[in-house]
């Protein structure tokens, strides 16, 4: 998300009228929502949108999912706690058993689980604040196109200039490195990390810990190659850094196995997870702690919404349903479909356009062709066909397919031939 291209495309609705300049998606796709299902969101004249933003990775499960939904009515007809801070709850003891029986045992991992307050830039706080406790020292090394978040910590971390203009001067201890990107996929990105971690003369101090994303979500649908991260990981060891890796937005079985990390046969000492965690929508993040780093003390990353109560109880249910219904396999099957439309269908048009993904999280790179005018009237053409798509990556040039994994094949091929439609239309002008 490139703040300097919002603009109001204005529908004249209360939140034009009082709602801070600061909101963001709305404005790129003006229309009222009232209702949601599925992939479809329903709009107050009627108009129905086919749903590529998936909130923004927070509905893999898609919205209002009949099994998740089932299992929280029954819970607060229950009168069943709505709120219990970090007090033992019915809601978190299940979620626990369920989270460690389905995914960390079945996986042969072995973590602490951290509940952190409600978004996942909360979580990636704790883990900054963690890993310098444990080692003592100041400093992070993040990669160029990372996205973390929006509070100090997180910004301090993430790439884009724009959204990290306003904290003037508060951004500090945290070394850019650069992501097999670009230009740097011909550079040895790991060496050149290796190299400055020897250099005595280098004038960069150990960090505390290496923050990244598998796949580069916001920086533009940047995939990492699996022998990067492997190597990533063993420069970790070598060096004594800690490892985090930010799953907040690929996790949750957005690339096909729970974790995003698992097809690089990985193990970080840290892993953050939000947004479809708790399987509808809710507020949740939490992270996941090797446990001989978990030397917090009691309290001492609290808060008052740590640990939201319906978030556990379809966080349980949206773990089963990934179960019951053999997720996993069936995003093969639509990772498979998207692939070839993106390659047969979208790249074909003009060599200038890229396509880069993996899983159901798929990019379409116009920077070189048209730009960030081409890419913004290319998801404007789609919004008026009725399809929700949205624009990431330097200068916004990247437009992100990202349904929810449930999606039905005839909508997700419905969502393409929209793509397919505006591309041919604009293109051709
Ligand atoms: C990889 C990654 N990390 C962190 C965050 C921040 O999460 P939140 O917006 O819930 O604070 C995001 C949000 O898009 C993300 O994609």
């Amino acid at each position: 998300m490139d703040v300097s291209q919002k603009q109001d495309l204005n529908i004249n609705t209360a939140s034009e009228k009082h709602e801070s300049n600061v909101r963001s998606y709305c404005r790129n796709f003006p229309d009222i929502f009232l209702r949601a299902k599925g992939s479809i969101l329903y709009s107050q004249s009627g108009k129905e949108y086919i749903d590529f933003l998936a909130g923004a990775g927070a509905l893999n499960y898609g919205h209002n999912n009949d099994f998740i939904k089932q299992k929280v009515m029954s819970y607060l007809d229950t009168d069943g706690v709505a709120h219990g801070l970090d007090l033992y709850t019915s809601a978190k003891e299940k979620f626990l058993a369920t989270f460690n029986e389905l995914v960390i045992k079945s996986k042969q991992l072995n973590y602490k689980i951290h509940f952190c307050g409600p978004t996942g830039t909360n979580a990636v706080e704790a883990a900054l604040k963690l890993a310098r406790k444990v080692t003592k020292r100041p400093g992070i090394f993040s990669f160029m196109g990372a996205y973390h978040g929006m509070t100090l910590g997180s910004l301090s971390i993430s790439g884009n200039l724009g959204v990290k203009a306003g904290a003037i001067g508060t951004l500090n201890n945290v070394t850019f490195m650069p992501y097999p990107y670009g230009f740097m996929e011909q550079f040895d990105t790991i060496e050149f990390i290796d190299f400055v971690l020897k250099d005595c003369n280098s004038g960069i101090e150990k960090p505390a810990a290496i923050i990244f994303e598998t796949v580069q979500a916001e920086g533009g649908i940047v995939v990492a190659p699996v022998n990067w991260i492997q190597r990533l990981r063993n420069l970790c060891h070598q060096h004594e850094i800690l490892l985090i890796c930010d799953d907040i937005q690929v996790g949750c079985g957005r690339t096909g196995p729970f974790f995003s990390f698992e097809r690089a046969g990985i193990v970080p000492d840290m892993v953050v997870l939000s947004k479809s965690i708790s399987g509808y929508g809710f507020p949740m993040s939490l992270l996941l702690i090797n446990p001989d780093l978990d030397i917090w003390e009691p309290g001492e990353h609290t808060g008052t919404f740590r640990g939201n109560q319906l978030a556990f109880v379809a966080g349980t249910a949206a773990l089963e349903y990934r179960q019951i219904n053999n997720l996993e396999q069936d995003v093969k099957i639509k990772e498979f479909l998207l692939r070839n439309f993106l390659n047969e269908e979208i790249a074909s048009i003009s060599e200038k356009i890229k396509v880069r993904g993996l899983g159901m999280i798929w990019g379409i790179d116009v920077a070189d062709c048209g730009g960030s005018v081409f890419a913004k009237q290319i998801t404007s053409r789609c919004f008026e066909l009725g399809l929700i798509v949205e624009r990431v990556g330097r200068n916004d040039t990247v437009i992100k397919i990202l349904p929810p994994l449930t999606i039905e094949v005839p909508i997700l091929q419905k969502g393409c031939s929209i793509i397919k439609q505006a591309f041919e239309e604009i293109f051709n002008q």
